[in-house]
């Protein structure tokens, strides 16, 4: 990567189309307008497309539709939901592992820890789904967490593999083949449930979840205009896993291990959540201290920042224009 120039125009000879790749944020914003000329390139999509039109692959009118009912999900009782599941999902790690306060772990795999631990929390939170960290460790019984997961590892073969190849006695192209068919039928009858679950809360006034998922399933019911169908509902549950899944646990991990290089960056951030919660408070009992925790929070968003989760934001233009950037010429 050449990083001594903000803007770099790329003109192939052989194959594809002219691009520009510029590394400005401040170009980056004017650009990325979503109310203006530029948009995800359909052809580039075909990855999260595999389920049905979603959020990420969505531009326009059909993006404005979906962002209005995933949208509200994202919110503070969603947040709190999230702490408190975070609490629970820990004290069950902790015990599921055998861990204990005078013990010392060595783990082999460190990221693999804060991959099971974005999942549940994902499951619990946004679908409603009752993930535990025991059935996330059992290998003889695949949890539909566990599947999701499995599924996203295998997005890129999934896209190269012909259809023929499956038939072939290779085991681990079979073995894709079957968890992407499984999800597929547990993906259906978890809408059909949470179909069910809505309607007989509808008939006995019992207030439902406002998980991502029942906001999903629920807009289904409204008209086309404002409304979602079957696969749009699988589509955004397939896109909201994988983008919450995968880069939520990496953040995770990247900042972890920067931590264990930086000790006394470490230490800071323990003394200050001992500080805030002391050794007595139950972390799970409201008000939230995590708003305390500014060292702590500066600490988790800085490293979201500095391990590029999302390299490339690729964006084409609708129509041929002309337009003004301003362009910063001083590096901060
Ligand atoms: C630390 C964790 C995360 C990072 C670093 C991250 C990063 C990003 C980035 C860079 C984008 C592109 C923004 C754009 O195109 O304007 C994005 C979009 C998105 N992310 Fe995340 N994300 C994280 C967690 C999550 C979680 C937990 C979820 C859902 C459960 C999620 C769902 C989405 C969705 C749906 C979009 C598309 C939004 C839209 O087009 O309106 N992300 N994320």
């Amino acid at each position: 990567m050449n990083h001594q120039h903000e803007i770099i125009s790329v003109i192939p000879f052989l194959h594809g189309n002219p691009a520009y790749y510029v590394s400005s944020l401040n170009v980056l914003k004017q650009l990325s307008d979503k109310e203006r000329f530029m948009e995800k390139p359909r052809e580039l999509m075909t990855a999260v497309l595999l389920w049905g039109e979603n959020l990420l692959s969505a531009n326009g009118e059909m993006w404005k539709r979906h962002r209005r009912i995933v949208n509200p999900a994202f919110n503070q009782s969603t947040y709190g939901l999230v702490v408190k599941e975070t609490i629970a999902t820990y004290r069950e790690m902790v015990m599921a592992e055998g861990w204990t306060a005078d013990s010392q772990n060595q783990l082999s795999n460190f990221n693999e820890i804060p991959k099971k631990l974005a999942l549940i929390i994902i499951s619990r939170c946004g679908f409603g789904l009752p993930a535990t960290w025991a059935d996330e460790s059992n290998p003889a019984k695949p949890s539909y967490g566990k599947t999701l997961g499995i599924v996203s590892e295998t997005l890129i073969s999934r896209l190269v593999i012909p259809k023929w190849v499956y038939s072939l006695p290779v085991e681990s192209v079979r073995n894709i083949d079957h968890t992407w068919r499984n999800l597929a039928i547990d993906m259906e009858q978890l809408v059909v449930r949470r179909c069910e679950e809505l309607n007989e809360s509808k008939a006995t006034s019992k207030r439902h979840g406002d998980d991502i998922f029942t906001r999903l399933v629920s807009a289904m019911d409204d008209d086309a205009k404002y409304g979602l169908t079957r696969s749009e509902v699988i589509g955004n549950t397939f896109a909201l896993m994988f983008a919450g899944h995968e880069t939520t646990a990496h953040v995770l991990a990247a900042t972890f291990g920067l931590l264990a290089l930086h000790q006394d960056e470490q230490e800071k951030g323990v003394k200050e959540i001992l500080q805030v919660l002391g050794t007595e408070r139950d972390p799970a009992s409201p008000p939230s201290v995590v708003p305390q925790m500014t060292f702590t929070l500066i600490v988790l968003i800085r490293h979201s920042r500095i391990c590029l989760i999302c390299l490339i934001f690729l964006l084409a233009s609708t129509r041929h224009y002309e337009s003004t950037v301003r362009v910063s010429f001083f590096r901060t």
